[in-house]
């Protein structure tokens, strides 16, 4: 029986954020943990330079965010944690779905192309592409569960219609991709609480994992409590946020007596503040302890020895699509 196999990836675009964390990758080192599924999570750093992006720091970014991924629990033994570019079948398969796999008007039709082409001064024909890269990604794996957020369900869709395409024109060689959506909560800005948590807002709208304890209970004091309640009467954005963060990292306790008072009419924004902060202090602590454990030198080891691990699936794929679809063996 073929275990399960799950792919991610992420973008090298800054540190991770409490966001990131509670959004996306508590969730991944909780799917390594469960045992029950192989684990491929990969840097996509040909991803990012789809937009405007600084390139003396694109290679510490990577770095960087591999380090905070180990130091929040991903571990090396049990999952591959690599870099995409260092696996150039990644680029190659993409090119073959965009040749031969994906329509103009599928491309036409994802919102986060439309979004992001409206940030940017220069619209490249690879931020168009982009999804097929992302198919490309998982699809070199044969992999089928994919944790993503619901802003990348569009784009699963479209690797699923690829895998389909393909297979039908060329015989059977890929899965049926699956997204893996999770009850992970959605932490917005504080500042700014009907926006998701973002590095891109700036200053003061994320806390960042690498923040000093002083900084974090700073921002967590000063995030934005006054958007009221609702018409309906529910609670208000900004509180809700704060009563999110705190139940996310697992403070039942306290978050039961908080939520009771702000039913009976009598919280205080200051006790939850209080709680919310000491909360992140105490986990973030514990990542930022633990990425201590883990020098630069370290982490370019891993991602190597990550990168080597897998490259052997990667080309065993591209060797099957090259005969499928019919290039010269010379
Ligand atoms: N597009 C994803 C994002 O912006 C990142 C990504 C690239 C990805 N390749 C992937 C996610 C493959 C899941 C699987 O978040």
């Amino acid at each position: 029986m073929n275990r399960r196999r799950i792919f991610s990836g992420i973008q090298p675009t800054g540190t991770l954020h409490l966001g990131n964390y509670l959004g996306a990758v508590q969730n991944w080192v909780a799917l390594q943990n469960a045992g029950d599924a192989e684990c491929i999570y990969c840097i996509v750093d040909y991803h990012a330079i789809t937009i405007d992006y600084d390139l003396h720091h694109l290679a510490s970014l990577t770095v960087d965010l591999a380090r905070d991924l180990f130091a929040c629990g991903l571990d090396p033994e049990i999952s591959t944690v690599f870099v995409q570019s260092q696996v150039p079948e990644h680029t190659e398969l993409a090119w073959v779905f965009q040749a031969a796999c994906t329509s103009y008007g599928e491309l036409q039709r994802m919102t986060q192309f439309k979004a992001k082409a409206e940030e940017q001064s220069f619209v490249s024909a690879g931020l168009f592409t982009y999804p097929a890269l992302q198919a490309a990604d998982i699809l070199l794996y044969q992999a089928t569960h994919v944790p993503v957020g619901e802003d990348q369900v569009q784009h699963l869709e479209l690797a699923r219609e690829i895998s389909r395409r393909f297979n039908s024109r060329f015989g059977n060689t890929f899965p049926e991709v699956r997204p893996l959506l999770t009850a992970a909560p959605r932490i917005m800005s504080l500042r700014d609480p009907d926006k998701k948590m973002s590095k891109s807002s700036g200053e003061g709208h994320y806390l960042s994992l690498s923040a000093t304890q002083e900084e974090m209970g700073k921002m967590i004091q000063r995030a934005v409590t006054d958007v009221g309640p609702l018409p309906d009467g529910s609670m208000g954005s900004g509180v809700k946020n704060l009563f999110d963060i705190l139940q996310a990292l697992d403070d039942r306790g306290i978050y039961d007596q908080l939520m009771a008072a702000y039913r009976e009419g009598h919280l205080k924004y200051v006790d939850l503040k209080a709680a919310v902060a000491d909360a992140v202090c105490r986990t973030v602590g514990s990542i930022q302890e633990r990425r201590l454990s883990f020098s630069p030198e370290r982490v370019q080891e891993l991602l190597r020895e990550g990168a080597d691990r897998i490259r052997p699936q990667a080309e065993e794929t591209m060797a099957t699509v090259r005969e499928r679809i019919g290039l010269a063996d010379l």
